[in-house]
């Protein structure tokens, strides 16, 4: 098999999952890893046998690396994300992808110029549960869309320098509306604050409507004391509800519930194997940077509701 030469930039929590499966994938070789703390760097890049490196514009020239995971603190996404794309590398870049549109949009033009491929970590869409979910609602399995809950809490210690609730944890969900719905809502109202965290605001309810008249809900927060990630999606006839940390599925409607038996399947192991195939065969990612780009815009647009307490319509 053709094995397409990986890095990864930002080995920390998240990062190192990201080695880890390109290491074990029968379709990736990792090359290198890069983290700005050296002590850090050295273990990952030990523990799997690869280059470390803590200045990634030197590892980018390696040209056994053809593409590049970017994991690294939110607010040093797109400025490491634009040096591999300027290095000709394939980009996988961690959500939010970028602090703002102007950012965004700098990664999107530079990857079509250099021709080169800009997928977005969001890693629910590899959830075979929600991919049922998506299917149902475009061949009408539930009847007519009527509404999404979407609720993702935890408790959190707080994050310096990085970003809030809205960007680092919303914006899946916002992304999983989009996916769901193959629509992209019309205006959103939220409303948000911070608790316990100081610099950034760490609960937010978010609600997006949609020209049909359907509507979505997203609950954010990092101050339950206990995690639930979970979906709600109610059609004209039948509802379907997820539980992502489990990854079960029901389907209900007025004479039974079924729980379709889904094998569990880490969705980074899937998301890093379909990017790298898109990558190989020269294929359109499930996720692209425009995809990004659309959540980022509805997750600002939804901070901006909640700062002038109105509805904030969105460009289409
Ligand atoms: N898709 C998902 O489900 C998911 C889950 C967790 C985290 N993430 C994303 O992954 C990113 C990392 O999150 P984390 O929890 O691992 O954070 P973290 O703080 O644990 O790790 C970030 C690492 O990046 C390194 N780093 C920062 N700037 C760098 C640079 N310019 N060059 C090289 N290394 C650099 C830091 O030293 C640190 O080791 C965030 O953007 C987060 O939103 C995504």
């Amino acid at each position: 098999m053709n094995k397409l030469g990986v890095a990864v930039v930002g080995t920390g929590f998240w990062g190192k999952n990201h080695a880890r499966n390109y290491k074990e994938l029968d379709n990736t070789n990792l090359v290198a890893i890069c983290d700005v703390n050296a002590e850090r760097a050295k273990a990952i890049a030990d523990q799997y046998g690869v280059k470390a490196y803590t200045d990634s514009t030197e590892m980018l020239k390696d040209p056994e690396i053809q593409a590049v995971s970017i994991c690294t603190w939110s607010i040093k996404l797109a400025e490491e994300a634009l040096k591999g794309l300027n290095a000709g590398k394939h980009v996988l870049v961690e959500k939010p992808m970028a602090i703002d549109l102007k950012q965004a949009q700098k990664l999107l033009d530079t990857a079509k110029e250099n021709d080169l491929h800009l997928s977005v970590g969001f890693l629910m869409r590899f959830i075979p549960g929600l991919q049922q979910i998506r299917e149902a609602v475009a061949t009408k399995k539930i009847g007519e869309l009527v509404s999404a809950n979407a609720k993702r809490v935890t408790q959190w210690p707080e994050r310096i320098g990085d970003v809030g609730v809205v960007k680092d944890t919303a914006i899946h969900d916002i992304d999983v509306m989009r996916f769901i719905s193959g629509e992209d809502p019309v205006s959103v109202y939220a409303k948000m604050g911070s608790m316990r965290h100081r610099q950034f605001e760490d609960y937010a309810q978010i609600m997006l409507t949609y020209e049909s008249g359907k509507t979505a809900f997203i609950e954010s927060n990092w101050l339950t004391p206990y995690r639930i990630r979970a979906l709600n999606v109610t059609g004209s006839e039948a509802i379907m509800r997820l539980d992502y940390n489990s990854q079960e599925l029901w389907i209900e409607n007025a004479k039974e519930s079924v729980q379709p038996r889904i094998p569990f399947e880490e969705p980074l192991k899937a998301e890093l194997k379909h990017f790298a195939e898109c990558v190989t065969e020269k294929k359109k990612p499930m996720i692209t940077g425009e995809d990004g780009y659309k959540a980022l815009e509805i997750a600002l647009a939804s901070m901006e509701s909640s700062t002038k307490n109105t509805v904030v319509k969105l460009k289409r």
